[in-house]
């Protein structure tokens, strides 16, 4: 199986994991380091609801807290049928970590590839 296919396979699967009571909006993330390894993620909600983690931040803080800081690509997918598209917070997150490239996929499993300054034109970097 090629990446592509295997990072979205990888993204479906940890979807079905998301903790989502309050929206039912399912997001599923698998996060390529540069050694190849693969981190997954879903949405994790909360009654509080600012409490919340969305799924790319999941797969990026768990691929941190074991020691890799280093990215090709994240995958994202979510029961939509059109595309899903990562949220402000998460694409700074990824700015701070360098991650160049984002696939987003729709319900028919086509996927968009977009270079992450495509998607964060002006990113908050220094003070
Ligand atoms: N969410 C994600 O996990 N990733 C996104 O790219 C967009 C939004 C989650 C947060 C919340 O659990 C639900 O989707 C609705 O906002």
């Amino acid at each position: 199986m090629d990446m592509l296919a295997n990072l979205a396979t990888m993204a479906n699967v940890a979807r079905e994991n998301a903790y989502v009571p309050y929206s039912n909006f399912r997001v599923g993330v698998a996060l390529l380091t540069t050694e190849g390894k693969i981190y997954t993620g879903c949405n994790i909600e909360n009654v509080s609801f600012g409490a919340t983690c969305c799924a790319e931040r999941v797969a990026i803080f768990k691929a941190i807290s074991e020691g890799h800081k280093d990215f090709k690509a994240i995958f994202i997918t979510s029961d939509e049928k059109d595309y899903i598209y990562p949220c402000g917070i998460c694409l700074q997150v990824m700015v701070e970590m360098d991650i160049p490239v984002i696939y987003v996929t729709n319900g028919e499993g086509e996927i968009r590839m977009y270079k992450l300054e495509e998607l964060i034109t002006s990113p908050f970097k220094d003070f």
